[in-house]
């Protein structure tokens, strides 16, 4: 297992390259979910330096459950989401990753934080549900586009 993160690109998609594999190192021999959320929130934030990243489990795990605050790295966040609220209740109501390139135009964002203004929220499928969802806040407009889509989604299914 790789011990420390190391990356040396400097390009978003070399990054992702270099990353994905240390992070199918450090998942694979694991099968606790929040263990892995753990450690992909981490390496994700400390790569690529965004603002807040971090999982929102479906919980209780039945279609009347809500998402709620799952490992994350950043600042305080808001506990609980319903379904199609906010980003990351409608990527999770239209079972599809939804990338916000300015918060302040989605009818709806939930503030968790005011510095935030972009963002990004990926579904995390588990046996044909989605079981959590994985958002990453930038404190810079439009920071996510179809390679963070492409390469997280790769991400979300090592879990
Ligand atoms: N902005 C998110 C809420 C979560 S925080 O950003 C960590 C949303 O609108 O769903």
């Amino acid at each position: 297992m790789a011990e420390e993160l190391k990356i040396t690109a400097s390009s978003k998609e070399e990054k992702y390259l270099e990353l994905l594999p240390q992070i199918r190192s450090v998942v694979e021999g694991e099968t606790d979910m929040i263990a892995n959320m753990a450690n992909v929130a981490s390496m994700l934030h400390e790569t690529f330096g965004f603002w807040w990243t971090g999982f929102y489990r479906v919980s209780p795990p039945t279609p009347e459950g809500g998402l709620l605050l799952g490992p994350f790295q950043g600042s305080l966040a808001c506990t609980r989401i319903k379904k199609g609220k906010g980003v990351c209740g409608t990527a999770w109501e239209r079972e599809e990753t939804v990338i916000v390139p300015d918060v302040d135009a989605f009818p709806g964002h939930i503030a968790c934080s005011s510095l935030s203004r972009s963002e990004i929220v990926v579904p995390v499928w588990k046996d044909g549900f989605i079981v959590a969802v994985l958002d990453i806040d930038s404190k810079e407009l439009a920071t996510f586009d179809e390679t963070d889509k492409r390469y997280l989604e790769e991400v979300v299914k090592m879990l």
